[in-house]
């Protein structure tokens, strides 16, 4: 097996190269003509999509502090539906749009065309408006990776209206939140979610929910498993039973460029989860761009993205992405272990995937359980491979490279978030040589930089580190945050004056190509999904027997980072093991399963200034277990703290 070498690159093979979108001169060149003058570049680019009333303007963005706002394409009228579905109807109506996997292999799989999508979606969306949902209202969705998903995300967008997708992990308090913060009218659900075997009760925790939610509320429920529920007459409502009944036509509603899409909540570095606001026009041009240029995706691929279409990578990847360039994409119910770690591999080989997207946790986690379970299946209908959510450590490249790729698919390994749309810095495959860890070259239009953190200013020297900013707009970029842009400003603009900042820490090599080294603020990196330390601390404290508490991530083999809480208890309170197992239970019903600490350090004080800020870094060190470096500890009030969680600590390496 051939190991990857810190510095080592990986050039595509020249039948890759030959079959390319772009190769190595042409992206440069298309790179910078998009930087030189982003105007034409992306007028150009807005033809991707039908618009209903063309755009005159292209750009108008700002990233001057106080006066924070971007907009594309701001004088354009589009529909987002028409232009994932509609207009492929003249020439792929029997074309198979959503290929549905199931969570159990032994229920047959579906094969969606893009008829069927459409009058599914017009079903969806004429019961959406039998409900009372219209132009600009907020439409919760809390569902499994099924259809019904696709078809309600589209649906919305059809008659106008703005999704928030809640990732059905999340439990009925966090749920909650989210209805209550986007004052949805409605919130879809499904009875049960089957996930390897198992089921999460969703309707159940949509009830819990609904309990903190004004009355006004609608539930829209699909009946996915056919598993007992609990029905509240006048507030609940048979989905797929108005669906049977509806028709299978609706007229698109005419939306502006920039009228929000949809809000996905997401992790910052103080409690309350952001409500980031994407809009229409910009948002589709630069999916359905990446997704093709990205991923190398031509007409007749099978296209895979692994998430779940409750984080940003399924919106844009497994629906918005695809679905505009006329692309098959795959959409999985289950689990990678499901019923055995072969699962992937058992659905590539069965669907004929062409490309393939994942996460470095889940490669890590597979990796484990031995190549065996790869090696099994046919790949070779495989001819990409990509990566998101985390820097993909060697030892996970190089298994992923030779026992999924067998050495000849280009692996990209793409750096986004939530807030950029899409892809940010990734190689492009066929023209940009990958070198594992390394996000490498920019996208287009993306403007990448890296300041110095401790003043600000730019550091030009091509080999450099510091942190990442992006100096300019694209037109995937959120706009806004839900009904708060100033804390927009606060958190993304504020900190580095003119630029965006990504959270990001940075490291650019010779050769200019990026390697993102992680988060440098209060915001972990769990399995590839994000998690504030604030939300996490917030959850704990909100227990009657603790009094406080601090969460920090440290290494984790599998998870990437793992969530370690330091937890002091309330006067006379004793730490037992039954209490500790209590905190992670109250954490998964406060927050969800993903929020879980793997590891919680009784604490009888923590870490203190005099002037009472809890010294993270130093929190941080003793969790890594690399405490022989603490660094100036004099400014602590009462520096014998430290001595004691050393003592105590739980990860010892
Ligand atoms: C954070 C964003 C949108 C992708 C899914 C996660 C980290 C993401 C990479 C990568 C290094 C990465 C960053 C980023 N991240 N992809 N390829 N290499 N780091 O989206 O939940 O918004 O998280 O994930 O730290 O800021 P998200």
């Amino acid at each position: 097996m051939d190991h990857a070498q810190a510095n080592a690159v990986y050039t595509a093979s020249a039948d890759f190269i030959a079959q390319a979108h772009v190769d190595a001169a042409g992206y440069e060149r298309m790179y910078a003509a998009s930087v030189a003058d982003p105007e034409a570049f992306w007028g150009e680019q807005g033809k991707r999509l039908d618009w209903i009333k063309p755009y005159t303007k292209v750009k108008n963005t700002n990233f001057r502090p106080g006066e924070v706002s971007i907009k594309w394409f701001e004088d354009g009228t589009l529909n987002i539906a028409w232009n994932c579905i509609d207009r492929h109807l003249a020439t792929r109506a029997k074309q198979t749009a959503i290929i549905w996997e199931p969570d159990d292999p032994n229920v047959p799989a579906q094969h969606i065309s893009y008829q069927e999508l459409h009058d599914n979606v017009c079903r969806m969306a004429n019961v959406l408006v039998s409900q009372g949902v219209r132009k600009g209202d907020r439409v919760v969705m809390y569902l499994p990776m099924i259809p019904e998903a696709a078809y309600a995300m589209l649906a919305c967008a059809r008659i106008g209206a703005i999704h928030s997708v809640v990732f059905a992990g999340f439990s009925p308090d966090a749920l909650a939140n989210r209805i209550n913060d986007c004052q949805a009218k409605v919130v879809i659900t499904a009875d049960t979610a089957p996930r390897g075997g198992r089921r999460t009760p969703l309707k159940s925790n949509t009830d819990a929910a609904l309990l903190h939610c004004s009355d006004r509320v609608r539930c829209l429920v699909v009946k996915h498993t056919g598993d007992q529920i609990h029905w509240m007459d006048g507030r609940d409502v048979d989905v797929k039973e108005l669906m049977r009944h509806a028709s299978p036509d609706c007229p698109i509603e005419e939306v502006n460029a920039e009228d929000p899409l949809f809000i996905l909540y997401t992790s910052g570095s103080t409690g309350k989860p952001k409500g980031v606001v994407h809009t229409s026009g910009g948002y589709l041009t630069y999916a359905a761009m990446t997704h093709q240029m990205t991923f190398d995706y031509h007409d007749g691929d099978v296209f895979w993205c692994t998430a779940d279409v409750g984080w940003v990578t399924g919106h844009s990847y497994i629906v918005y992405g695809p679905l505009a360039n006329g692309a098959t994409t795959l959409m999985f119910e289950g689990v990678p272990t499901y019923p055995d770690a072969g699962r992937f591999w058992a659905v590539c080989e069965k669907h004929k995937v062409n490309q393939f997207y994942t996460a470095p946790t889940a490669i890590r986690s597979l990796m484990g359980l031995g190549p065996e379970w790869v090696d099994k299946y046919d790949l070779s209908s495989l001819k990409l491979l990509g990566s998101v959510g985390e820097p993909i450590n060697p030892e996970a490249w190089s298994w992923y490279n030779t026992h999924v790729g067998k050495g000849r698919c280009p692996i990209v390994d793409t750096f986004w978030q939530t807030e950029t749309g899409g892809h940010m810095i990734t190689p492009l495959p066929g023209a940009i040589p990958v070198k594992p860890g390394a996000a490498s070259k920019p996208f287009f239009g993306v403007k990448p930089v890296i300041l110095d953190p401790t003043d600000g200013h730019e550091l030009h020297e091509t080999a450099t580190e510091g942190v990442l900013c992006i100096a300019d707009s694209w037109p995937g970029q959120m706009r806004t945050l839900w009904g708060d842009h100033e804390r927009f400003e606060e958190a993304y603009f504020s900190q580095y004056k003119g630029y965006y900042f990504t959270g990001d820490g940075c490291r650019r090599d010779a050769d200019g190509y990026y390697w993102v080294t992680g988060r440098v603020d209060d915001v972990i990196n769990v399995s590839g999904h994000r998690m504030g330390t604030a939300e996490v601390e917030s959850a704990l404290v909100a227990h009657a027997q603790v009094a406080e508490a601090a969460v920090v991530g440290y290494p984790h083999d599998i998870k990437g980072q793992g969530i370690y809480a330091y937890v002091t208890l309330m006067n006379g309170v004793q730490p037992t093991e039954e209490l500790r197992k209590d905190l992670v239970k109250w954490v998964r019903t406060e927050i969800g399963p993903i929020a879980s600490p793997d590891v919680i350090q009784w604490a009888p004080g923590l870490p203190k200034t005099r002037s009472g800020k809890i010294m993270r870094r130093i929190l941080r060190k003793i969790a890594e277990n690399d405490f022989g470096s603490l660094g100036d500890t004099t400014t602590l009030a009462d520096p014998s703290v430290v001595d004691d969680l050393i003592a105590n600590r739980k990860n010892r390496g």
